[in-house]
């Protein structure tokens, strides 16, 4: 296993469309436990192949919520790494959001490729999805909450969407423009 480099934005790979898979091989379950390994490392909940410059339609989700449901947020990195998390790996390949729901839910984003940068999204609260999972066996799922929300989000990146484009052009360009003063400062 390795850990990949993760593309960011305004890298031009991100606008690419990604094609279906036609057969789940060996190399793809290969690709997709880097994945894993470089989402729990930068760490995230959720990673879509070319984020990682493969442009296949796969996904990995894991929304690794605290053992403790009821343990306070964590307020350094310190106590965050106290935390015990309860790893849930999911895999969506070829996904297709067949229903959504009229009610919306928002959700305070970020993405491992617009790094540090938050923004208020409204989606649908529940989608109903089919999918191809690791072994290539086919699902067909209600689901709701953060992972409907997550879900929503990584099949944007499937089609070259970025959950800053869900955004404001005013509030884009502040997100933006907030990200490359923070790449300037770091390499200062
Ligand atoms: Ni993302």
């Amino acid at each position: 296993m390795a850990i990949l480099d993760i593309i960011e934005t305004p890298d031009a790979r991100l606008r690419v469309i990604s094609s279906p898979v036609e057969r789940v091989t060996d190399a793809h379950r290969a690709l997709i436990a880097d994945m894993f390994e470089t989402m729990y490392d930068a760490p995230g909940i959720g990673l879509a192949a070319i984020q990682v410059g493969v442009a296949e339609r796969i996904l990995v989700i894991d929304l690794q919520r605290p053992e403790d449901p009821d343990a306070a947020e964590p307020e350094s990195e310190e106590e965050a790494k106290k935390i015990t998390y309860v790893r849930d790996p999911r895999v969506f390949i070829n996904p297709v959001i067949t229903w959504e729901s009229d009610d919306v839910s928002v959700y305070n984003e970020g993405c491992l490729s617009v790094p540090e940068m938050y923004g208020d999204i409204d989606r649908p609260a529940r989608v109903r999805a089919t999918w191809l999972d690791e072994q290539g066996v086919a699902h067909d799922a209600e689901l709701d909450g953060l992972l409907a929300t997550c879900l929503q989000h990584e099949m944007d990146h499937l089609d070259g969407v970025l959950f800053i484009d869900h955004l404001s052009k005013l509030k884009r360009d502040m997100l933006l423009k907030r990200l490359e003063k923070l790449r300037r400062a770091k390499a200062a």
